[in-house]
């Protein structure tokens, strides 16, 4: 089975792509590779940060590796929280935090259009790849569902109405931005791993 690291010390992010790659693929995450470094997502754009961390693991490690940075893209945000997703209300915010500004921000707004946008960068004999997932929906005005993290208790996708944080792991993961990019990083790989 080919080995690759997944750039990320995220449990949930883990969790998910190994459910993915299940059969195909042997996922490590940083803490299996020994790396405890929270590498740092200078970046502007999504495709940067992936980028950085892809390139930080293959620096320091010598090794094959995927990195993802996801961002939630609200319409009457102009497009915010994006690649500050992480950081929305305030370096080191938690999710908590971040939903309780976004929920602040939107209140009395109509237009509640969303979209979560993953960029995977992949970097394999020393070359780069991108691969990107999207999905579209709404933010609704209080939190539903435990699942999940970030801001799956408040993002409902487009043809559902339960939010992601409703849903089990395994319907998330089949609609969702870091399935559809990890599905196609996962076809990529297939054909020329
Ligand atoms: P990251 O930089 O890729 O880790 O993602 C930035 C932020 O986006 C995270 O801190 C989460 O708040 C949020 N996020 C990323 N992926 C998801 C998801 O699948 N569901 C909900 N929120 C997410």
């Amino acid at each position: 089975m080919k080995k690759l690291v997944f750039a990320t010390n995220n449990p949930h992010k883990l969790e998910e792509v190994h459910a993915i790659l299940q059969e195909k693929f042997e996922v490590a995450g940083l803490a299996d590779i020994g790396c405890t470094t929270d590498i740092p997502e200078t970046g502007t754009t999504l495709q940067d940060n992936a980028s950085i961390k892809s390139h930080f693991v293959v620096n320091h490690y010598k090794l094959d590796c995927f990195a993802d940075d996801t961002g939630l893209e609200v319409q009457a945000l102009g497009g915010r929280p994006g690649v500050y997703s992480a950081r929305y209300a305030g370096e080191n915010a938690s999710y908590e935090q971040n939903v309780d500004k976004l929920l602040t921000e939107l209140n009395h707004k109509e237009n509640r259009k969303a979209r979560f946008r993953t960029v995977i960068s992949l970097m394999m004999n020393h070359k780069e790849y991108f691969f990107e997932g999207v999905v579209n929906g709404r933010i609704i005005n209080q939190r539903k569902g435990n699942s999940g993290f970030g801001y799956d208790p408040v993002f409902v996708p487009d043809g559902y109405d339960q939010t992601f944080a409703e849903m089990d792991a395994s319907l998330k993961n089949s609609i969702s931005h870091r399935g559809k990019a990890i599905q196609k990083l996962a076809d990529f790989l297939l054909h020329n791993g």
